[in-house]
């Protein structure tokens, strides 16, 4: 079904939020969930970077800055959830490296719910907001379907 980017980027932010505290609750397979938060993340980062982040930054100079500093912090929560992936799961250190990922990736998600979405909402027509939930679509299932998920 179609959708604009907005409403699939947020849900996207939501499905992340559910892995977390099946992560945090310590009930499934953690090594298992990480491959799937790394799938998942590294899908949404590279569908926004290829898809939304370049449209972004034609709107203004600040827009600009905001797409630049967004690839950024994919690069730093990617680089906290490897750091995770190398560490034992039932180590000493796994639960403080495991809430700093998560503050990481959810104050990325909020930035980009409070100021990106809505800026884009207020720019674009409704049809190129669908165009956009199309493409950035398109990736991100293309990524998952590399990595054996099913959306
Ligand atoms: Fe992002
Ligand atoms: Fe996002």
């Amino acid at each position: 079904m179609a959708s604009d980017a907005v409403t699939l980027i947020t849900n996207d932010h939501r499905i992340m939020e559910q892995l977390f505290e099946r992560l945090r609750s310590g009930t499934g397979d953690r090594q298992l969930l990480l491959d799937e938060c790394a799938a998942r993340l590294t899908a949404h980062s590279h569908a926004e970077e290829q898809k939304v982040y370049p449209v972004l930054a034609e709107l203004d100079p600040q827009a600009q800055e905001e797409a630049h500093h967004g690839a950024d912090e994919h690069h730093e929560a990617e680089r906290l959830l490897h750091d995770l992936q190398r560490i034992s799961p039932q180590g000493p250190q796994f639960e403080d490296r495991l809430e700093d990922f998560i503050a990481a990736v959810r104050r990325h998600q909020e930035h980009e719910e409070t100021a990106m979405l809505p800026k884009l909402h207020a720019s674009l027509t409704p049809e190129q907001l669908t165009q956009m939930g199309s493409a950035f679509e398109e990736v991100r299932i293309a990524e998952l379907a590399v990595a054996g998920i099913r959306v």
